[in-house]
Formats: structure tokens, sequence, C-alpha cells
């Protein structure tokens, strides 16, 4: 029998995952424990996580210009947020950022240190108040959990007239935009949509962010396979944490329509006042094409959809400061932010009189 040995090699012109060896490292370490931590039995083993798991206090002191407090909504449910603040008080009327965090909505939470920098970033450089939500955890608490946590939030914000006055920085809370990475892009999808079909007092969602979305199905996708072996995400994993987050009774149903977002039981936008949408895509994440099938559907439900695409980077790329392509999203977000506010321009103007509300 002859075997083959040679493996094709790819043509020079496809692009590599390009990643210092440091982000390298600490990616596989985050595999590995994350690994580690998801029992067979579908349960989580929180207590080995919380050796790796660094949290950030908040600060009262302004810290490269951005102060931090948290605020408790219900103790009950541990829902409360964390909230950032630009120090630099020369601004006009700031957005509002709620943020929802990724892993899964299995782990981390707003306070994980890598989570704590990138909102203050936002933060400073957008510049904007950052409203970052810890919501509840699968597989303790399963969906809807995390989506009615994350809509609570917005329910707060527009209800708690001593929220903002705590502040001590003018809000417009018309200008609010949702953003989440990973589980948290299909969480600010999906309550955004929520928000459209709620009468908010004064806030109101005009743009999201979703920066890699974790949205998936049973399907196989190409890049779900060619992708095997890259960081952080992988079929094993996937399959994980559907199955942990989906609802008892549901585990396995892949076209639930959290899930496969733009799949068979997809909710019809098109009647939709769906808010401008940025999507975020990396060429080495496994998540891809269930990104880019997202994007397509949007746009076929008629949304102001603008894709953004980063081919040698792989999932979470963005937390990593060291990588210039994190800085490069930081500012397309703002431009973002910035061109979307203008779109709303008018709305921003009448009836602020130099007043709030
Ligand atoms: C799952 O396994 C862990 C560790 O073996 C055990 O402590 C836990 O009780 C199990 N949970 C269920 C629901 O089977
Ligand atoms: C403060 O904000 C103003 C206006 O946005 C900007 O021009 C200035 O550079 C900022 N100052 C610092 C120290 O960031
Ligand atoms: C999910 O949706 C896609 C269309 O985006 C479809 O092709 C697929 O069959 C659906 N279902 C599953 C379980 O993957």
């Amino acid at each position: 029998m002859e075997k083959t040995t040679v493996k094709p090699s790819p043509p020079p012109s496809q692009p590599t995952l390009n990643l210092p060896w440091k982000t390298r490292l600490l990616l596989s370490i985050i595999s590995t424990a994350t690994d580690a931590a998801c029992r067979k039995n579908g349960t989580v083993n929180r207590r080995l996580l919380n050796l790796v798991d660094f949290r950030a206090p908040p600060s009262s002191k302004s810290t490269n210009g951005v102060t931090s407090h948290d605020v408790v909504i219900d103790p009950i449910r541990n829902l409360w947020f964390r909230t950032y603040i630009p120090t630099n008080q020369t601004h006009s009327d700031l957005p509002v950022i709620v943020f929802f965090h990724g892993g899964g909505f299995v782990f981390l939470a707003p306070d994980v240190v890598a989570y704590d920098a990138v909102c203050r970033r936002f933060a400073r450089k957008l510049p904007a108040v950052v409203v970052s939500v810890n919501y509840r955890l699968a597989p303790e608490h399963r969906y809807p959990a995390q989506h009615e946590d994350c809509f609570d939030v917005l329910k707060f914000l527009d209800d708690e007239e001593n929220w903002l006055r705590s502040l001590k920085v003018n809000v417009d809370l018309r200008r609010c935009f949702l953003v989440g990475d990973s589980a948290g892009g299909n969480l600010a999808h999906h309550v955004t949509q929520r928000a459209c079909e709620f009468k908010f007092r004064r806030l109101k969602v005009i743009g999201v962010v979703a920066i890699q979305p974790f949205f998936g199905g049973e399907d196989r996708t190409e890049s779900e396979i060619r992708l095997e072996g890259t960081p952080i995400v992988s079929l094993k994993r996937t399959d994980w944490t559907w199955k942990a987050f989906l609802p008892q009774g549901e585990e396995f149903n892949r076209d639930h329509p959290i899930v496969n977002v733009s799949g068979p039981n997809a909710v019809d936008i098109s009647k939709i006042n769906f808010p401008p949408t940025m999507v975020v895509v990396a060429g080495f994440d496994a998540l891809h094409d269930w990104q880019k099938r997202y994007y397509e559907w949007m746009k076929k439900s008629g949304k102001e959809v603008y894709l953004y695409e980063y081919p040698t980077m792989c999932h979470a790329f963005y937390i990593f400061p060291e990588l210039p392509e994190s800085r490069q999203l930081i500012d397309q977000v703002k431009e973002f932010v910035r061109s979307v506010s203008v779109q709303y321009g008018d709305v921003t103007m009448l009836g602020n009189n130099g007043q709030m509300g």
C-alpha cells in the first residue's frame, strides 16, 4: 500500500491566521481551561474556572480617563451592570452603549479583566457611557434568562431618573446602541428585536454592533469544518454550549430562532423598524459562515446592515489590545456610532433645548 504524506500547502495568496505568540498562548490557555471546566454531564466546574478567571473591581478614580461603578438591579438573580463614564467633561451629550459580553452564554462577566478593559476603551474612544450587563449564565439558568436580563437593563435605564442623575454627565438615552461579541452579539440582535416592539419613555435603540455573533444550526457549515482546530470555537464546544443554553426539552432544537436566526423558524423582521446594524466577521472564526448568513438575511429583510471583514483574525480577536486589528475595530465602531448618530441628528436636536429628556 502506498501512502501519500505530502499535504498540499495553501497557495501563497491565501490569508493566514496572523497572531503574535503571546496572544496564541493566551488563547490556548482559555481553550484548555474551558474544556476542562465543561463536564460530560452538562454542568460547569465553576470552582476550577475561578482559578484562571481574574476580576477587576470598579474604580471611582479615573483610570485612563474613565471611571466605573457597579449598579445592582435585582440581587435575587444577581442582575447588575457596570457603568463606564469618560471623565473628559468637554463632550456634549454622550450616547449610551449597552454592552453584552461573550462566552457562549455560559462563561465570563463584565468584571473579567479583559472585558473591563474593552468597555473602558469603548467609553474613552467613542466617547460614550458604557453599561456592561451581568446576565445570568447557563446551564444554571437557561434561555430566556439571558435575554430577559439584558432587556430588563434597558427598562431600568429608561425608568430610573436617579441613575441618569448619578452619572453627572449628559447622556442622550435616545442614542442607545446595543453592542456585543459572540453570545453577546446574539443578545444584541434579539434584545434589539424586542426593544423595537416595546414602548420606552425615552430610550431608543438606534444602532446594533454584532461582533462575531454566536449563531448556529445543526448543519455543519464549510467554515466550521475547515476551521476545526482554530482558537476558541470548535464544533465540540459549540455543541456543548447550545445544549447547556437551550431550554429543557429543546436542548437539541438547533432550528430554535435564537440559534438559527435566519433559519426556518426565523422571526420575520422585514416589517420591524430594525436599526442600522454592523456585523463583524473574521476569516479564521469557525462561526464565519453562520455570521455571513445572518448578514445576508438582514440584507434580504431590507435592513441597513454593514459587513466588516477581518480575513486574518480568529474568534474574539478584538479583546486583545496588542493586536492592531483590535484598535481598528474600535475605530470602526466609533465611526459607526458617529454616522448613525448624525442620521438621527434631527431627533437629537429636537426637544433637547439644553436639558435632558
Ligand atoms: C455532574 O458531575 C459533577 C462532578 O462529577 C457532580 O458533582 C454533579 O453533581 C453532576 N451533576 C449532575 C446534574 O449530574
Ligand atoms: C476631551 O474631549 C475633547 C472633545 O471631544 C477633545 O478634543 C480632547 O482631546 C479630549 N481631551 C482628552 C485629554 O482626552
Ligand atoms: C438553519 O438555517 C439555514 C439557513 O440559514 C438552513 O440551511 C439550515 O438547514 C437550518 N437548520 C439547521 C438545523 O441547521
